[in-house]
């Protein structure tokens, strides 16, 4: 399986560690796996223009570093979200690719997809609500949810955790 993982962090600290145990379960298990570290591009937020949806044919108007993740986003089997909390959701960088993979609505080839979360206390709900209307609205299997939280980020069991789930997929 090919896996597109987004990466809403701007650090490489806690939901990097998070990513790299999720990456050696899946590529342990034989899947392909490519990040996108979201945080450290430049990727604007939507327009609203439309322009994808009708000359575009699924392609954005905004010439930015979104043009290097769909490629393998339209390749993928499965999509992973990953982000710390940020005031109570996921970062606006990884809101920003979210929003912007709306060019071609509906992922083309993925099927799956999970989310990994990292906080100082918690306040998942709305990461969470807004990922599961989202695997809702694409038909796509919501594979699980892995968080991290305070003393888990970084800790020897939640990586393992994180990189035995990988291993299910
Ligand atoms: C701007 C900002 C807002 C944050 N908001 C929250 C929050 O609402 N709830 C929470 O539990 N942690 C919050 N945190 C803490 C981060 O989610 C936490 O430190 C996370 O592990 C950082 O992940 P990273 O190492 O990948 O950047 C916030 C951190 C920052 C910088």
């Amino acid at each position: 399986m090919k896996i597109v993982i987004l990466n809403g962090s701007p650090r490489k600290e806690n939901t990097a560690a998070m990513i790299e145990a999720f990456r050696e379960g899946a590529e342990e298990a034989g899947h392909e796996v490519e990040v996108f570290h979201g945080g450290k591009m430049k990727i604007n937020g939507c327009l609203a223009c439309e322009y994808c949806h009708t000359k575009g044919e699924g392609k954005c108007i905004q010439k930015d570093d979104l043009e290097k993740i769909m490629p393998a986003y339209l390749e993928s089997d499965m999509v992973v979200f990953a982000s710390p909390i940020y005031y109570f959701a996921p970062t606006a960088q990884l809101e920003a690719a979210w929003q912007r993979v709306y060019c071609i609505g509906k992922p083309a080839k993925a099927t799956k997809a999970a989310l990994l979360l990292s906080s100082g206390s918690g306040a998942y709900d709305a990461a969470i609500a807004q990922y599961k209307a989202f695997t809702g609205y694409a038909g796509i299997q919501d594979m699980g949810v892995c968080t991290a939280t305070g003393d888990e980020n970084r800790s020897e069991a939640k990586l393992a955790e994180i990189k035995a789930f990988a291993k299910t997929l």
